[in-house]
């Protein structure tokens, strides 16, 4: 991430000289409050009384406890902790996140966001009353920052912004005033779904409500983020798509914009194409160019993605796993419709290769993804599968 302002504004404790003397009188008064509540609860000290660690109630009264000795001991050091006593006030919490055992659970921050803080003031009055809730990823160049500029002009100030650069050129978007409020992400030469796996984790932009991960070859003329977002919720789309006008073929019918009404989830597709109406690609799916998930279906997805299966081809035909029923939660949004351009990108940043091209060795690797993908996929599947009827199978026995 750009860091530009690290070293002139790091934190610097020692030019802060009177935070020492804050923090000597809260010692201070912390040292009152313990002796007080010391001698006004003698009773209550949990050492005294000798429970087992079993049964005691709960880790956070041990917590508690545990500061008040902290300041007894301070006060008066001939009852300070016995070994044995630190070992009776571990903390050990096994429904925190994994490896957080042994921190006490209202402390543990579990979950992050995208939030931009200040270096001064008060921490809780960094940010603006409304938070954005939303959030669009566009992966960029800079040769398409015109047409960048265009689509984050279509997304409210209710969304936070990120940009994945692709060629390096971070600085030049500073020309947009918006610019100064997204994240700028800037790896060289890699793909939308590598960003995706690594920077959009469920746990790092929980607060959002709705997730756009967009190319940036689109053209939203006829599209507002808001007011998509109303159709998504009215229309319970848990993973959906605006819907889609091009000059040139499109691949799947099910994204092609339905002019007159608001939103489809199913198609016919040329014959023999879908073995079922409910399943792909006559329904419950959409195209990885434009998705837009909720916060509940991207946790499922972003685990979905394979870390070395970088273009996400296939991953358009799993994403009925995430929901169910997916032929319901899975839709296009007609009235609010994008134009897909298809101006080659990334796909032109590969490497000529033993007599092809660099366009052609991009192609070929997208392709052999979709199989290698699929295949994991229908392997894991019966692995799990297999291991489940020999497991009923052994209880069925005994
Ligand atoms: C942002 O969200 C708030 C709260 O839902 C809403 O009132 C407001 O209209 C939204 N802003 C825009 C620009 O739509
Ligand atoms: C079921 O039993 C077989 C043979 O006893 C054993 O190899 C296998 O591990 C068992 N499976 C499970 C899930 O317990």
């Amino acid at each position: 991430m750009a860091n530009r302002t690290e070293n002139s504004l790091r934190c610097s404790i020692s030019k802060r000289p009177n935070d020492g003397f804050m923090l000597l009188t809260a010692t201070f008064a912390g040292i009152v409050i313990g002796f007080l509540l010391g001698i006004s609860f003698p009773t209550l000290s949990l050492t005294k009384m000798n429970f087992p660690s079993s049964i005691l109630p709960s880790v956070n009264i041990v917590h508690v406890e545990d500061e008040k000795l902290e300041k007894s001991a301070t006060l008066s050091p001939s009852k300070g902790l016995k070994s044995s006593d630190a070992a009776f006030h571990k903390i050990w919490v096994p429904s925190n996140p994994r490896g957080a055992e042994m921190l006490p659970p209202s402390f543990v921050a579990a979950e992050s966001d995208f939030y931009l803080r200040r270096l001064w003031g008060l921490p809780k009055d960094d940010l603006p009353v409304v938070k954005p809730k939303y959030l669009v990823a566009f992966t960029v160049s800079y040769e398409q920052r015109k047409n960048i500029n265009a689509c984050v002009k279509k997304f409210s100030d209710n969304f936070t912004i990120v940009l994945f650069h692709y060629d390096g050129r971070t600085s030049e978007y500073d020309e947009f005033e918006w610019s100064k409020r997204a994240i700028h992400v800037s790896v060289p030469k890699q793909t939308k779904w590598w960003y995706a796996k690594r920077f959009l984790h469920p746990d790092i932009i929980a607060p959002y409500e709705y997730i756009f991960i967009w190319d940036e070859d689109l053209g939203v003329e006829n599209f507002d983020a808001e007011e998509y977002i109303k159709l998504v919720k009215k229309h319970g789309l848990e993973i959906s798509q605006p819907g889609v006008e091009s000059r040139k073929p499109i691949t799947w019918q099910i994204t092609k914009r339905i002019p007159g009404i608001e939103v489809h989830k199913e198609v016919k597709e040329k014959p023999g194409h879908c073995k079922d109406p409910h399943l792909p690609p006559c329904a419950g799916f959409i195209e990885i160019m434009a998705p837009v998930f909720s916060r509940d279906s991207w946790r499922c997805v972003w685990h979905m993605i394979q870390n070395d299966l970088v273009h996400g081809w296939g991953l358009d035909f799993a994403l009925r796993k995430c929901v169910e029923p997916a032929h319901e939660k899975i839709g296009v949004v007609d009235s609010q419709w994008i134009i897909h351009q298809k101006i080659p990108s990334l796909t032109g940043q590969g490497t000529a290769q033993n007599g092809k091209s660099a366009f052609q060795g991009v192609r070929e690797r997208c392709k052999r993804e979709w199989t290698m993908f699929q295949k994991r996929m229908s392997r894991s599947e019966q692995k799990y599968l297999k291991e489940i009827a020999s497991a009923s199978s052994n209880s069925t026995l005994t």
